[in-house]
């Protein structure tokens, strides 16, 4: 990922904030699901239809534990999940998945979001007592990111994940429900 490379337009973080998506977001949607430099480190192709899009509106952010859009004054410019874990009891360990529109990195908004997020699921989802994150090595901004959230780097997958045509060593990082976080009820 380039770092911080999109200064062109300010964010007043007070004015981000999370809803469930809407099929009236599709165009919103399809700015970042459609990027290649966003979809780089996702498990996702870049979508190249208004179908892919609605596609994710209706049979995929539904199925997942929780997701919301992740919004700019209402507009939606990424979107925020969480998903259960197949070797994990479903109530007690969710994994933390994020993506932005490009055009907002570098901004803070990926942090901020997170630590609501985390607040979110430990006061909202009963019994849950993990959350964690895979990112790829090389996704250095998010790595940074989860650590700014208080996550704590568990260790490093190798050749974890086989994604776009190769094996990919990942960091495994995890938050839990006891641990000191400043963002924690
Ligand atoms: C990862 C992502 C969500 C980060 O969002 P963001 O809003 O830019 O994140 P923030 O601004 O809150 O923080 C990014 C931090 O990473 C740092 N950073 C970004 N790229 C970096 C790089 N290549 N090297 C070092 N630091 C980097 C930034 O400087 C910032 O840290 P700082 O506040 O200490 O300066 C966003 O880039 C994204 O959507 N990427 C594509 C999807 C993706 O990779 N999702 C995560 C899958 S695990």
């Amino acid at each position: 990922m380039e770092k911080a490379e999109s200064k062109e337009e300010n964010v007043d973080l007070s004015n981000i904030s999370l809803r469930p998506l809407e099929l009236s977001d599709l165009d919103d949607l399809l700015v970042w699901t459609s990027d290649e430099k966003v979809a780089t480190f996702c498990r996702w192709d870049p979508y190249t239809s208004k179908e892919d899009g609605i596609n994710f509106i209706q049979n995929i952010a539904t199925k997942f534990v929780w997701c919301r859009a992740i919004c700019l004054n209402n507009r939606a410019i990424g979107c925020v999940s969480l998903s259960s874990n197949s070797d994990h009891d479903r109530r007690r360990s969710v994994e933390l998945g994020y993506v932005l529109g490009s055009k907002y990195w570098g901004k803070g908004v990926a942090t901020l979001v997170v630590k609501q997020v985390v607040k979110a699921a430990f006061t909202e989802l009963e019994d849950l007592e993990r959350v964690e994150a895979l990112v790829d090595v090389k996704n250095v901004g998010s790595q940074r990111v989860l650590e700014k959230a208080g996550f704590q780097r568990e260790g490093l997958l190798r050749k974890y994940v086989f994604l776009k045509g190769y094996s990919r060593d990942v960091f495994i990082f995890s938050v839990l429900s006891t641990d000191p976080h400043p963002s924690f009820p």
